[in-house]
């Protein structure tokens, strides 16, 4: 099967449960809003929690659980980053975003109750029989989402608007770390949390990957296709987003982003022949088109 065959099929799998789990609630329109949002995405997250738990021999049908959870936080993260005080986009996934198809109170209060979603499913004891390691999953996925992971990202990507010098290459590092690498990050060391492995080896591999993949959405905000994309295109710049691309020129940001991905790579060799869906997936981040 060739990787985009793989991932989405990956997709579709936690998809269904994560949606399977978000209508055990009462159908009120927060409920309708979280299975709205946590739809269509490519899914990668998930993926890279499912293939990192394969390497370490974890029950599939357990990593599902923390598939879900990562994809519920990061849906929960796109429902925010989409609103009127954040990047203010009317498109997500190829449908109108949250706030646009309801209103504001219910994006605001759908972001929220993914997040706690996203939490209760790695502590739900079908996730993992040990409650040491859900602990860890819990704790670890607290890191990563809060205000030293993602939300200081996001924190820094807004600040960074209004900033009244450009920011160096140190700095957006920092940021791109946040916003993306860290729950990108979380997902590549799950399965070893779940397999209680060395997470060492992931986490490298994750570093380099993350920042990868922002780059690589930094340059499709450039020259992508809005329609493949299915979010709005070319705002970056007038937003005045700090970036490789707005720092460095396309070039050298497609350079750095290659380099990235063969760095992601080689921290692989500790797995062998295991890892090569996470090398193909090292390769995607930078060849996609969506
Ligand atoms: C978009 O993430 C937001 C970033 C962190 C750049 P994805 O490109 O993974 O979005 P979906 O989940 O496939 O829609
Ligand atoms: C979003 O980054 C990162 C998070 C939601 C944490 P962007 O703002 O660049 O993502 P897009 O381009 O809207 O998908
Ligand atoms: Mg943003
Ligand atoms: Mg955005
Ligand atoms: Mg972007």
């Amino acid at each position: 099967m060739s990787f985009r065959a793989a991932l989405k099929t990956c997709a579709a799998e936690v998809d269904a449960h994560l949606i399977a789990q978000i209508r055990t609630h009462d159908p009120i329109p927060v409920v309708e809003a979280m299975a709205y949002a946590v739809a269509g995405g490519k899914g990668l997250r998930g993926y890279l929690v499912m293939e990192s738990a394969r390497i370490h021999g974890v029950d599939p049908n357990r990593a599902l659980w923390s598939a879900a959870a990562i994809e519920a936080i990061h849906a929960y993260s796109l429902v925010h980053d989409d609103m009127p005080c954040m990047d203010d986009d009317d498109l997500r996934r190829g449908h109108p975003t949250v706030h646009i198809k309801w209103n504001e109170t219910t994006a605001v209060l759908t972001g929220d109750a993914l997040q706690s979603l996203g939490f209760e499913l790695v502590t739900d004891p079908r996730c993992h029989e040990n409650a040491q390691v859900r602990a860890e999953l819990a704790l670890t996925l607290a890191r990563a989402s809060g205000a030293r992971g993602m939300v200081l990202g996001q924190a820094l990507d807004i600040a960074a608007e209004s900033a009244a010098s450009q920011l160096t290459l140190e700095e957006i590092t920092a940021l791109q770390a946040g916003k993306t690498g860290a729950l990108i990050s979380w997902s590549a060391q799950a399965g070893a949390i779940m397999g209680q492995a060395e997470t060492a080896p992931l986490s490298a591999y994750a570093d380099a990957l993350g920042l990868a993949f922002q780059i690589a959405d930094d340059i499709l905000d450039v020259e992508g296709d809005a329609e493949v994309a299915g979010k709005r295109l070319q705002k970056d710049a007038d937003a005045g987003k700090a970036t490789f691309v707005s720092l460095l020129g396309l070039e050298p940001a497609r350079a750095r982003a290659a380099e990235l991905v063969d760095e992601a790579i080689s921290a692989l060799s500790v797995y062998g022949d295991s890892a090569d869906e996470l090398r193909a997936a090292a390769r995607f981040v930078i060849s996609r088109d969506t």
